[in-house]
This record gives structure tokens, sequence and C-alpha cells, in this order.
């Protein structure tokens, strides 16, 4: 497939199975680790990424979706450094907490009042509490990813350690189907505290008018309406989806744009239910760190003077376009097809001919497949401001590359399964 060296990549992985209890991040080993990918990086540079033993990528991944303007930004940087010879920890809050809270309230349609956390796991948590109190109901209606906490994790397959109890109050709902969510809030009539969802999941659009209709239902069933913008935040409006879609949730979660990497979280909402706050207990030591609070206040500041979303949205079009050409061209389409908006999307694998393989195969073999071409991704591009036209280009170079040795593997497997 290519030979490049994962010596020193591969010590670390044998290392790390001794001495981490399991992985700290689990999406950064879940298709990785193997032996046959990268396993640590060591730096990064704009849309660029390096192994430990050296070798470079273009990086899809980039931070989990955090750095939306790129590894090792300029702007940020010089935030951090200068903030880093001041002081990291202070014994009363810094004006930048209150200067940050500014600049989100001027931007984001639903925030009123703010407060920070670290990971978006501390805002969606602190948002489901806070709602429950403000309704004094304990049910909750979600649809997506969370994070980790009890309410959550206890409706998928990872629940170790959960009380049974947890699960009984939190139910799941499917994106733009509004019967089985007007279903569930009669089911659960008068208990429901809030509904939580992120406005645009990883694959769908919302169709039908389906946000105006949750909020609409919220209002009329006087249930906290809950937008986890940890991912969407700053990636398709630089005020988050709510000013996408002119949307007014009563409370928010954002994280992973906010301090282009650096951990910081906020949530934000109306003045009315974030004054509970004083009798809703969320507090954490580290939340006025502040390093991220002084990357946060360049990176918002930057968004202000370049229009980020749209470049990402151009620059992620043009990649998208040209997959889709090549999956055209070599013929892939019974086996590839791509989920997903410009600044977000992913190669799904398929099998549309029923040939009865196991899609996990394919995607494993295209992640080894590109690494070893150069590029970082488990199939899915978050495209961030450094995935210049230059970079695309680039990229679609490597895929053109990547593509009929994707076809050519995907054929042999054919006929392996013919014979
Ligand atoms: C939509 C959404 N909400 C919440 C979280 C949790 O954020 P964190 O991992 O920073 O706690 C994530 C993480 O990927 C997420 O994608």
């Amino acid at each position: 497939m290519g030979n490049t060296n994962l010596a020193s990549s591969n010590e670390y992985l044998a290392r790390s199975q001794e001495s981490l209890a399991s992985a700290s991040t689990f999406n950064k080993v879940q298709l990785f680790g193997n032996g046959r990918t990268p396993f640590c990086l060591v730096r990064g540079d704009g849309a660029y990424t390096w192994d430990v033993d050296g070798n470079k990528y273009i990086d899809y991944i980039i931070g989990l979706g955090t750095m939306t303007l790129g590894h090792n930004h300029p702007v940020v940087n010089k935030a951090i450094s200068e903030q880093l010879k001041k002081g990291i920890s202070f014994s009363l809050p810094t004006p930048l907490e209150i200067q940050v809270a500014e600049m989100l309230i001027e931007r984001i349609p639903s925030a009123e009042k703010v407060k920070f956390g670290k990971n978006g796991n501390d805002a969606t948590s602190a948002a489901v509490r806070l709602a429950r109190y403000y309704t004094g109901r304990d049910h909750i209606l979600f649809c997506g990813y969370h994070g980790w906490q009890d309410w959550y994790v206890c409706q998928t397959s990872k629940n170790g350690g959960i009380p049974k109890c947890i699960g009984e109050l939190s139910h799941r709902f499917v994106f733009n189907d509004i019967n089985f969510l007007m279903k569930l809030l009669k089911d659960y009539k008068d208990n429901i505290a809030c509904i939580i969802l992120e406005p645009i999941p990883a694959k769908e659009w919302p169709r039908d008018n389906f946000l105006e209709k949750v909020r609409e239902i919220a209002t009329n069933n006087n249930v906290v309406l809950i937008f986890d913008e940890v991912v969407t935040g700053f990636r398709f409006h630089k005020g988050g989806a709510q000013a996408l879609f002119n949307i007014v949730p009563d409370l928010s979660c954002f994280s992973k744009a906010i301090a282009n990497g650096m951990p910081l979280s906020a949530i934000v909402g109306k003045a009315g239910i974030m004054s509970k706050f004083n009798d809703v207990y969320f507090s954490l030591t580290n939340a006025g760190e502040t390093l991220s609070l002084a990357a946060a206040k360049a990176v918002l500041a930057f968004y202000d003077q370049a229009d980020v979303p749209a470049q990402l949205a151009r620059s992620g079009a043009k990649l998208r376009e040209g997959i889709k050409s090549l999956i055209v061209k070599y013929n892939l389409s019974d086996r590839m097809e791509i989920l997903g908006f410009d600044c977000r999307f992913g190669i799904n694998f398929i099998d549309k001919n029923n040939l009865n393989y196991d899609p996990t195969d394919d995607l494993l073999y295209w992640i080894e497949l590109v690494a070893a071409h150069g590029i970082l991704s488990a199939g899915w591009h978050m495209i961030s401001y450094a995935h210049t036209d230059r970079v695309i280009e680039e990229t679609l170079m490597i895929y053109g590359t990547v593509l009929p040795k994707m076809r050519a593997k995907l054929e042999g497997r054919m006929e392996k399964k013919v014979g």
C-alpha cells in the first residue's frame, strides 16, 4: 500500500497499551491504532500535521473539529503567548472572562448571559441540569451525541456504571421526525424538562421546517429548548446555526471552535433561565483559565474580520465536488457516497448491490490507504480556514491516485466473494 515508516507510532501504541487504562479520547483511536495507521502525532501547522515518525499529512480530522482556523494560527498563538507572560490562573475573575462573554452575546442570538466551562460535555450537562431545575421536571428528549454524561450514555451500548433508573428519564428521538417527537411529548406529558439536539447533525439538514416546529412545540409545552452547537458553532455562521436559521433556543452549548483547540466551552442563554445558575451548581476551578479565554478573544475577533464560515463552505464545496467526480470516474458509486455538508462531510462506504460486504472493512482500508498517501481522515472531512484552494487541489491529486487503488481492492473482494 505504501512504505510509510510507522516504527515510533507503533512503539507508542504498544507503550500506550501498558500505561493508559483506555484512550483518553475514544474517537482518536477508535479507527486508528491497528499498527497500519499513524498512532501518535507531534506537530501541526495550518492544514497539515506530522506524526511521531516525521510523516506529513493533510489533516481532515483537525483536532476533532476544534481547529476551525487550522493548526498553529499566528493570531491565536500571539494571544496565548502574550497572556502566558501575564499569568494562567487567577484567584478572582479576569477582564477576559467578561470580554469574551460580551463577544458571545454580541453574535449568538440566544445569548443574553454566558457561563464558561472547559468541555462540550460541561456545557451540555449544565444546560440539562439547569432545564430540570427551571421546569421542575425530570425527563429529557435528546437526539445525537452530547458527551459522556449519564443521561446520554445510558441510552448507548457503552452504558457501564450508570444506574438503570437514569435511563428511565432519557428518551432518544430521531432528527427530522416531528411525529415521533410529538409522540414522546404526549407519552411523558408535563414531565419533560428539555429537548436537546444538534441543529445540524453530521448527516442531515433540517427538513420541512423541523427546527421551527421543535421551537414551537417547546414553547407550547413550556419545555426548555437546548441547541447543542458544540460542533455547528461557528462552522456555518459566526453566530451559530441558530443565526443561520433565525431560530432562538432557550439555551445553547458551544465549545469546539471557540478557542481553536484550547479547552473552553460556554453555555449561553436567556437571562431568565441563566439566572437560575444562582441555585444550580456548576463550577470549575479552571473555567476562568486565561490562555483559553485569550485564544477565544482572538478567534472571535478573527471571525469578525474574515468570513470564516464562507471560506469553509467554499473550500468544502470544491473538495466535495472533486471527490464526487472521482467516485463517478472510477465507477465507485455503488460502494461510496458522500454525506454531510460543505464544511463537514464524510465518505460513507455502502453496499448498494447487496453483495454482503461489511462497509467497516472498506472504511478501515480507506483510512490506511489515504494515510499511506499523506491524508489523515477517518472518512470525514472537517474543513478549516487553513484548507485553502491549494490544499484542496493537493488533496484531490492524492485522491486521484487513491481511488483507482480503492477500486482495485474492492474488485479483488468481489472476485473473492464470487469465487
Ligand atoms: C455535538 C457534541 N456535543 C457535545 C460533545 C462533547 O464535547 P466534549 O468532548 O468536548 O466534552 C461533542 C463532542 O464531540 C459533540 O460532538
